[in-house]
């Protein structure tokens, strides 16, 4: 498996080159990270789920034909993608307020928002990936007004299937994150789903007790993360057999 050629390695997953041009290999680590990597931890088990829940969401997208980069999982971490030339952007789709945008507008965390709101940063790490305008995006050239329309429908259309996926088993889609990609066949380009759906990159509330299941209780020390994701993953009829890997041990079966 490591003769494949390691395209690029970040915070919490690994791109491998696929077996066909085009393709390629992603690989979920255990690793955790906020705050742009100052606060970093290795969780047991959490790529095992964040692989499965990415899956579980990708197939029913595609499903809907909502045009994603997922082709296949392959293994309990990796699935097979499509290769595509990744938009700067972190898009985010808020429904409830959260995060930042509560620092940034003072509304208070749990707030429903008047209607969905986007929201893009400039994906760029050393500048803790600011948040931009539509402006900014068309004045550098990260994206054209055309593939801006683009993204938002893809997020509005995301957002509405998953807002609806999560309630049905009592959970409230807060918010969360997306990144698009520019997909060509011969002479069209498209833009795409890419990266990954996760607990990692949403907020995920329980609807009765509002208990978070996803990636804020490890931003703010609150525990029991693998518990949260499993109960996300058990929620979705995502089955995974076996108990948590062993530490620092080999695969753990997954059906
Ligand atoms: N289909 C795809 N084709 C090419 N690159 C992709 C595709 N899907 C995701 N990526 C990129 O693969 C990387 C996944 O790694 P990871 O999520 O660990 O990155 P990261 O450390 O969070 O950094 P980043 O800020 O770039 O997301 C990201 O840079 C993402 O943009
Ligand atoms: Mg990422």
């Amino acid at each position: 498996m490591n003769r494949r050629r390691r395209i690029y390695e970040g915070k919490a997953k690994i791109l491998y080159e696929g077996p066909e041009p085009g393709t390629l290999i992603q690989h979920f680590k255990d690793d955790a990270t906020a705050f742009n990597n100052k606060k970093h931890e290795v969780i047991d088990g959490k790529g095992v789920l964040n692989n499965r829940i990415s899956e579980f969401i990708f197939t029913a997208l595609n499903d809907l034909g909502i045009q994603t980069h997922f082709i296949k999982r392959i293994n309990m971490r990796e699935q097979l993608i499509k290769e595509c030339e990744i938009i700067p952007l972190e898009v985010i789709v808020r429904n409830v307020a959260a995060g930042s945008i509560s620092k940034r507008l003072g509304v208070e965390e749990g707030t429903q928002l008047p209607r969905s709101v986007i929201e893009f940063c400039y994906k760029n790490d050393s500048l803790d990936d600011p948040l931009v305008s539509e402006e900014h995006i068309t004045a550098f050239g990260w994206a054209s007004p055309q593939e801006i329309d683009d993204i938002m429908a893809l997020a509005i259309r995301i957002n509405d299937f998953l807002s609806g996926m999560f309630r049905a088993v009592g959970i409230r889609l807060v918010d969360f994150k997306i990144e698009c990609g520019r997909y060509f066949e011969g002479d069209t380009m498209r833009v795409i789903l890419a990266d990954e759906i996760s607990p990692d990159s949403c907020r995920l509330w329980d609807i009765e007790s509002n208990d978070k299941l996803d990636k804020d209780r490890f931003r703010r020390e609150m525990g029991g993360l693998i518990e949260a994701y499993q109960d996300v993953a058990k929620r979705l009829g995502i089955m995974i057999e076996n108990t948590p890997e062993r530490k620092g041990s080999g695969p753990v079966l997954v059906k």
